[in-house]
């Protein structure tokens, strides 16, 4: 969801304007997915290294996604969703861990979309989480298909499509291990702008491409 910093520069307001606009941005990008029954969406809303921002837009992000928690929650029930958390829970604050987890036990059962939140979330973390935990699990040896055991769902399907706004063109540390066959689709609008008619235009773009997973 990048952009929201450079929507709100322009604009002459704080980059917390930004981060507000593009939590809208989100809403109708959930609710689309829906309606095109997209089973799984995963939007990067906290990576592991947005810590080295400037503390004020910390706090005010983690309280926005405090909020934006609470709304999903309350909604997630009628809208079927089941919400799904992807990071490492330190450093987080304990008060947004406890109503991830109560999201996340309230919204266990819904069979609709899951929207999945990656929130202190960093591939590199999450493969080095992975062989700990599958160490000391007993394995003895790493395959992918042991390894992907441990990742933080090992339920969660590869993507088949990612997103990136604002006309940036890398990864970012972006769940790596599941994007090995993963198609890309960038585009020059800012998050915030980023609306169901684009969401729309970058399925398109992908239904048009040829997934050969190595294959001829
Ligand atoms: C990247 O844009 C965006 C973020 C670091 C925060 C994204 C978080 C939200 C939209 C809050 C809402 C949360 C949910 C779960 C919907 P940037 O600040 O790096 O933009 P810039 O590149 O223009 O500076």
């Amino acid at each position: 969801m990048d952009g929201n910093g450079r929507w709100a520069g322009a604009r002459h307001l704080p980059r917390l304007a930004g981060h507000q606009a593009g939590a809208k941005a989100a809403e109708k990008i959930i609710m689309r997915a829906q309606q095109k029954n997209i089973p799984f969406l995963t939007l990067y809303a906290f990576s592991a290294e947005n810590w080295s921002r400037p503390q004020e837009e910390i706090d005010g992000l983690m309280k926005l996604l405090a909020q934006t928690l609470t709304r999903y929650t309350r909604t997630a029930a009628d809208r079927n969703i089941r919400l799904w958390v992807s990071g490492e829970r330190a450093p987080l604050p304990i008060e947004l861990l406890k109503q991830i987890d109560e999201a996340v036990n309230q919204t266990a059962g819904n069979t609709g979309l899951t929207l999945n939140l990656a929130l202190n979330y960093g591939a590199r973390q999450e493969i080095t989480h992975a062989a700990n935990a599958a160490l000391a699990a007993g394995e003895k040896e790493f395959t992918p298909q042991i390894l992907s055991r441990y990742l933080y769902h090992p339920d969660l399907p590869d993507p088949e499509l990612i997103i990136r706004t604002s006309g940036e063109e890398r990864l970012s540390n972006f769940l790596l291990w599941q994007a090995a066959y993963s198609e890309f689709y960038f585009t020059p609008t800012l998050w915030p702008d980023f609306n169901e008619k684009e969401f729309d235009n970058a399925l398109t773009a992908y239904a048009a491409r040829t997934r050969r997973f190595g294959n001829i």
